[in-house]
C-alpha cells in the first residue's frame, strides 16, 4: 500500500483556534442561570462533543432534565452566548504555528479540509481569516454520527477524492482520536501524551513543526 500523506484533515476547536474557553464561559453562563456550576476539568469531556449531547452531559451534571422543545431553546441561549465571543475573535486567535503549517502544506499540494463537530465551523473559519485554505469543510452542519463515529472524517477525504490511508488528521480530542483511528488514517494528537496516547503521536501545538518532518516520522510507524 502506498503510504504517503496526500491530504490533512483538522479539527478546528482547539487545534486551530482555542475556542474552548468561550465554549466554556458560554456553557458556564448557562449552568450557572439553571442554578448550578461545573469546572474546567469538566469542560474537558465536552470537547469533541456535539452541541446537543454537550448540553445532555451538562443537565446530567446538574441532576436537571427539560423537554426537548426546552433544550432546544437553551441550546440556541447558549450558542448565542459564544457566538458574542466568537464575533470579537482576530487572526491573533489562530494557534501558534497554524498559518505557516498551512502555507507548508500548499507549497507542497497536500490537500486541506476541516473535520470538526462544530456548526459554528464556517463563521470561525471566515471570521480568523482562513478559510480559503480549506478545500473541504465538513462540519457539525454535514455529519449525522458524531466523534468517534469516523464519518466526519471518511466525508473529508471522499469529498478530497483522497482514500482514508493517505489522509493524515490532527486532533485534540480523544473521541476526535477514536474517530480518525476508526477512519483508518494516521493521527496526531495535539495536546498531551497523557490524554491522546492512542494516537500514532502527540505534539503540543504547530509551533515551528513541519510537514515533511512529521510525514517521515508516521510512514516510519504501521498504519494501526
Ligand atoms: C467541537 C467542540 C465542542 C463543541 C462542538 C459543537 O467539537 O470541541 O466543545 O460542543 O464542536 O460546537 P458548536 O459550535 O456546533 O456548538
Ligand atoms: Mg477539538
Amino acid at each position: 500500500m502506498n503510504q504517503e500523506i496526500k491530504a490533512c484533515i483538522f479539527d478546528l476547536d482547539g487545534v486551530i483556534v482555542d475556542t474552548a474557553k468561550y465554549h466554556f464561559t458560554a456553557w458556564r453562563n448557562l449552568a450557572n442561570q439553571l442554578g448550578f456550576d461545573f469546572t474546567e476539568k469538566d469542560n474537558e469531556k465536552l470537547k469533541g462533543v456535539s452541541r446537543v449531547d454537550s448540553l445532555n452531559l451538562i443537565l446530567q451534571w446538574g441532576g436537571l432534565n427539560f423537554s426537548d422543545n426546552i433544550k432546544t431553546e437553551l441550546a440556541t441561549d447558549k450558542n448565542e452566548d459564544y457566538l458574542s465571543y466568537i464575533q470579537k475573535m482576530t487572526a491573533a486567535e489562530i494557534l501558534p504555528g497554524v498559518v505557516p503549517f498551512l502555507n507548508e502544506l500548499k507549497e507542497l499540494n497536500i490537500k486541506i479540509a476541516l473535520g470538526s463537530a462544530s456548526k459554528n465551523a464556517v463563521t470561525i473559519l471566515k471570521q480568523v481569516g482562513i478559510i480559503d485554505y480549506f478545500e473541504a469543510i465538513i462540519d457539525g452542519t454535514k455529519v449525522v454520527n458524531g466523534k468517534p463515529h469516523p464519518e466526519g472524517f471518511l466525508m473529508a477525504a471522499s469529498e478530497l477524492g483522497i482514500v482514508p490511508a493517505n489522509c493524515l488528521v490532527f486532533e485534540d480530542a480523544p473521541k476526535g482520536v477514536q474517530a480518525a483511528l476508526a477512519a483508518k488514517m494516521f493521527v496526531v494528537g495535539i495536546g498531551k501524551e497523557e490524554d491522546l496516547g492512542t494516537a500514532h503521536f502527540v505534539m503540543a501545538d504547530f509551533e515551528k513543526k513541519k510537514f515533511k518532518a512529521i510525514e517521515e516520522k508516521l510512514l516510519s510507524l504501521t498504519l494501526r
